[in-house]
């Protein structure tokens, strides 16, 4: 795929919608060149500085530099801007305040003031960094997203979280920090490694199964398309999935009301799964497609839905050969998990909390769960088979 995937479609775009903050998300494929007219419009329509002239720091990682970042540049100072490129080593240890300083330095050196824009071109690692760096650079500077992971497209450049990584605690420092405009263009999906692309999806899948069932129909009945990765196919799922992560961030943007915990669904045990199976064992996405299975199965337990929504998810993630169940389950004790659930971010005073589907499209909160129940999933899936 690479040229016969340009499409001559219009960007599908996304309005986030919060008040001053509000910004728009655009969703191309093969348009990687039009990335400086977006974010021209989008910054003078903040009342910043014309662009020629102007300066901007491309924020990027060594993967995504040669192929995507130097596009991004090099359309900015086609029209006429300043543009100079940051390109971090990648991967999650990027996300320190360490990487940070080395961006504080660079936009020190550059002179960048108030009406510098910082692109973040890369994954969630840079997004988060870059975002980081924008919020608190001379107490916040314009700042625009073009990610280039699906888990990125779909989650980590929509809804404002911006934050590094303490050496003790992942994402602890942080801000919520929109960005200007969020330019997504889904052919860079091409040169992203299967495993990447394939976690990407597992969020994919979460969002039919929390919110959008007809979506989740949708999914189901384009798993050939989406395992070629068709652009227009991609296009409309990414475009979909920013549209309903913004549904619930509109609604809950600094993490008050708890609406936005829906966004949690399998993240409980999968969070657990990736702490003690190791960090790099298990992709992120690819815990959340197994922490899905779990809650769902929960849910059944609970008499909360009928075992026919956990095998229709299973048979999903399975045609988008994603993990259903974990590598090795005996390998994790059902002890270490429960207390790994128990610390997490959605528990109180060590009550086990999950969000369990109650159908297609919906989930819930649900507090109080025994701990009797969760053992006994845990249990069931560390049965060979
Ligand atoms: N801010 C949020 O709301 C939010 C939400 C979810 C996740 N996150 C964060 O996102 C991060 C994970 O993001 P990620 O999964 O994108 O990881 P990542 O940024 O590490 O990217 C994964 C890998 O793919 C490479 N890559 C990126 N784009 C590529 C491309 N087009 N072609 C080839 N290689 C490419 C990267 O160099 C890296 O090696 C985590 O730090 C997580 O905490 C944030
Ligand atoms: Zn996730």
């Amino acid at each position: 795929m690479t040229a016969s995937s340009q499409t001559t479609l219009p960007a599908s775009r996304v309005h986030v919608n919060l008040g001053d903050r509000s910004y728009d998300i655009l969703v191309a494929s093969g348009r990687l060149q039009g990335a400086a007219a977006a974010i021209e419009q989008w910054c003078t329509s903040r009342g910043h500085k014309p662009g020629t002239g102007r300066l901007a720091l491309v924020v990027t990682d060594i993967h995504v530099e040669g192929s995507h970042a130097r596009t991004v540049a090099q359309s900015l100072r086609d029209a006429g801007w300043r543009c100079e490129i940051e390109s971090l080593p990648a991967g999650e240890t990027t996300k320190s305040l360490e990487q940070a300083n080395r961006l504080y330095d660079r936009l020190i050196d550059l002179r960048a003031d108030r009406h510098t824009v910082v692109v973040a071109v890369g994954g969630g690692v840079i997004g988060d960094l870059a975002g980081f760096v924008a919020s608190t650079y001379s107490r916040g500077i314009p700042f625009v997203q073009v990610p280039t992971t699906l888990l990125a497209q779909v989650d980590s450049s929509v809804g404002g979280k911006v934050g590094v990584n303490h050496p003790k605690a992942k994402n602890m420092i942080g801000a919520f920090y929109q960005p200007l405009g969020v330019y997504i263009d889904t052919v860079l999906l091409e040169t992203l490694p299967d495993r990447e692309y394939r976690a990407g999806l597992a969020e994919v899948v979460k969002y039919g199964v929390i919110l959008d069932a007809p979506f989740f129909e949708y999914l189901e009945a384009h798993v050939e398309e989406l395992n070629r990765r068709d652009p227009d196919v991609l296009r409309h799922v990414v475009a979909r999935s920013c549209r309903l992560k913004a549904d619930v961030v509109e609604h809950d943007e600094f993490e008050r009301t708890g609406l936005r915990a829906v966004l949690n669904y399998g993240h409980t045990f999968g969070h657990a799964f990736e702490a003690l199976s190791g960090y790099g064992e298990l992709l992120h996405g690819e815990a959340v497609a197994v922490g899905m299975v779990y809650a769902s199965r929960l849910a059944d337990r609970l008499g909360r839905i009928p075992p026919e929504l956990t095998t229709r998810q299973v048979q999903l993630l399975r045609q988008l050969s994603l993990p259903v169940r974990l590598p090795d389950p005996q390998a994790l004790s059902t002890e270490n998990l429960l207390a790994r659930m128990q610390l997490d971010k959605k528990t109180v005073g060590g009550e086990l909390r999950f969000v369990l589907p109650s159908r297609l499209g919906h989930v819930e909160l649900v507090s109080g769960i025994p701990a009797a129940e969760v053992t006994a999933v845990l249990a069931e899936f560390q049965q060979p088979g």
